[in-house]
């Protein structure tokens, strides 16, 4: 068990290569409308990070052990699907609900962050649609504003658990948060649930991203048979969203920020 403590030059690095992901999110949001594809969107982004960017699309063969190697820039998950979603040729359909999810690499440092949208905008979207990306949000922020250091993994987790479930939604447990920086995916794995004082305490320097995924029904999932896409069992819909952090002398900061991500809806 050994989690990276990143030096000042090392977080500037990951400042860049955060940012950049973030950037590759408010570039592509007016393109999700009725009738593209994830593959498009896909190719948009791919294209973004590539060429304008200077970044190489981290999960593009991509393959943790146990894993074929992942075929696209981007993950792009709709509807009841929960995380991992491969870009395919469906058109999306209006109130369809999105995320997408960036990671890229600049100079060998990750960034890594996602966000949802309604095709065709919010106005397009059931109210069950909105409440559940809403919520989710929430999520994410609650477990962002439980960073600190000396707080423990599980204040993270708690938080995120208490906020879906009292608001009828349920927490995924097969997926979670993790390390990052040199790798993709490194330790500590971040966990959407738990109890506060649980787990390994917080120090400066420690990168990590959180990524709440949250159901409208229950908490199960399952694999689709191309080993990559993961949706929900009862097949309600799923919301997540994601940044990259870093624990800071005095709290947090949040390195995938951008120009058009939502802000933090507590502050
Ligand atoms: N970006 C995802 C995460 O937040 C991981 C995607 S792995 C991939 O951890 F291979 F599917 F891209
Ligand atoms: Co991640
Ligand atoms: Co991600």
């Amino acid at each position: 068990m050994s989690v990276t403590i990143k030096t000042p030059e090392e977080v500037e690095n990951m400042r860049i290569a955060g940012r950049l992901a973030g950037e590759v999110l408010d570039y592509i949001e007016p393109f999700v409308k009725p009738g593209i594809t994830t593959e498009e969107l896909d190719r948009l982004c791919h294209d973004y990070m590539v060429k304008v960017q200077g970044c190489i699309p981290a999960p593009l063969n991509y393959a943790p052990p146990g894993y074929a190697p992942y075929p696209k820039s981007i993950c792009a998950s709709v509807n009841h699907q929960v995380c991992h979603g491969v870009p395919n040729d469906r058109p999306l359909k209006k109130g369809d609900i999105v995320n997408l999810d960036i990671t890229t690499i600049k100079d060998g440092w990750h960034g890594d962050t996602s966000r949802m949208f309604v095709t065709g905008g919010t106005t397009a979207g059931s109210i069950l649609a909105n409440r559940l990306i809403r919520i989710t949000h929430e999520c994410l922020w609650l477990g962002i504003n439980a960073v600190r250091p000396g707080a423990s993994l599980g204040d993270i987790g708690a938080a995120i658990q208490r906020h879906a479930e009292t608001n009828g939604f349920s927490v995924v447990r097969e997926f979670c948060g993790h390390g990052i920086g040199r790798k993709f995916h490194e330790e500590p794995q971040v966990l959407h649930y738990g109890r506060r004082g649980d787990g390994i305490r917080l120090e400066p320097g420690m990168v990590f991203t959180i990524e709440p995924m949250i159901n409208a029904g229950k908490a199960a999932v399952s694999e689709l048979p191309d080993g990559w896409t993961i949706v929900t069992k009862d097949r309600s819909l799923s919301a997540q969203w994601e940044h990259t952090v870093c624990v800071t002398a005095s709290g947090v900061e949040v390195l995938t920020l951008s120009a058009g991500a939502p802000p933090n809806p507590f502050k």
